[in-house]
């Protein structure tokens, strides 16, 4: 292999612009010329491809977002838009990919990989819902933004003797609620991966507040439902009624990646290139135990990110 192609694909996560970093670093340094690709797939159909220096990522690896920019594309859904890609490729001689992004960017990993091009995944998002990694790059980026904000809210909802319903991404995955949440002791986290009660949730609220709690924090993850909607379930049924509630939206995308997301995606992004150039393909890289390790891509079709009922078990035991 001479040549090889990288691309961020889906929602931007802080840690895509390290791992580019890497694979460009890591494939010059074994000898290949790198092309990054832009816009995602749609760069792919429409050829916005360029060949990528050792400079050309220099000063990014501090950097959220990703500079070779993301677009989510309908085309590259159908077979034509695939077929497309795969003569870019060809005409720019590129004879590998790494893809750089969430569940969404690694269908289009698992297309190419059936097309028999050798493709590699690298899971950039925030939502950290991958199967077979214990992390995504971003996530740890996304979840030290939500504490910080939490921590902010915490202020005033101490100082006014409050309630806070606070609203945080992650589509289906309620990781970064449960991860966040614990980590800034809610009184309730609120996840998709589990039926809520709010007879439940209610009672436990208004015995804090029996024992002299005059604030609570309450995380929602988007995918179970709306904050708002939360906070008319509540409001009526507790002794606490003066409620705010906070939707953390898109802040929680950007920022500087921490130093472990700059590690895990420069640690990522050599993986990919490694594995690309020994031939393997049709994989996608996770860190499991600490260990960078290859998967199947296609388990993507069939396997889950795992809920850490532990976790939740303890996050509930701390927040009596
Ligand atoms: O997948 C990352 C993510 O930030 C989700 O957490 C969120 O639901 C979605 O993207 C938002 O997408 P958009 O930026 O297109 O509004």
């Amino acid at each position: 292999m001479k040549k090889i192609g990288v691309l961020t694909s889906g929602g931007d996560a802080p840690g895509m612009n390290a791992a580019i970093r890497a694979v460009v670093r890591a494939g010059i340094y074994r000898g290949v010329e790198v092309y990054g690709i832009y816009h995602g797939y749609k760069g792919l159909i429409t050829g916005n491809i360029k060949k990528l220096g050792v400079s050309d990522v220099g000063d990014i690896v501090q950097r959220g977002g990703t500079i070779l920019y993301t677009a989510r594309c309908e085309e590259f859904k159908t077979e034509e838009g695939r077929a497309t890609a795969i003569k870019q490729l060809k005409k720019f001689g590129i004879e590998g990919l790494v893809v750089i992004g969430g569940d969404g960017s690694f269908m289009g990993g698992v297309k190419l990989t059936q097309l028999g091009f050798p493709t590699i995944g690298i899971p950039g998002t925030i939502d950290n819902d991958i199967p077979e990694t214990d992390f995504t790059l971003g996530f740890d980026t996304a979840l030290n933004t939500i504490i910080d904000a939490i921590d902010k809210i915490r202020d005033t909802a101490t100082s006014h003797e409050r309630r806070f319903i606070i609203e945080v991404m992650g589509r289906g995955c309620g990781d970064l609620a449960l991860w966040s949440g614990l980590a800034d002791g809610a009184e309730t986290i609120i996840v998709p991966e589990k039926e809520q009660n709010y007879d439940a949730i209610v009672k436990r609220l208004n015995h804090g507040i029996e024992r002299g709690k005059k604030h609570n924090i309450i995380v929602v993850a988007e995918g179970a439902g709306s904050a708002f909607d939360v906070a008319k379930q509540i409001k009526q049924r507790t002794k606490m009624e003066d409620t705010r509630v906070t939707v953390l939206g898109h802040v929680q995308r950007g920022g500087s990646p921490t130093a472990f997301d700059r590690v895990l995606a420069s640690r990522m992004g050599s993986k990919a290139v490694e594995l690309l150039l020994e031939g393997t393909a049709g994989k996608m890289i996770a860190i499991q135990n600490n260990q960078i390790v290859a998967h199947d891509i296609l388990d993507l079709l069939t396997k889950k990110h795992p809920f850490n009922e532990d976790l939740y078990q303890l996050a509930k035991e701390l927040s009596i």
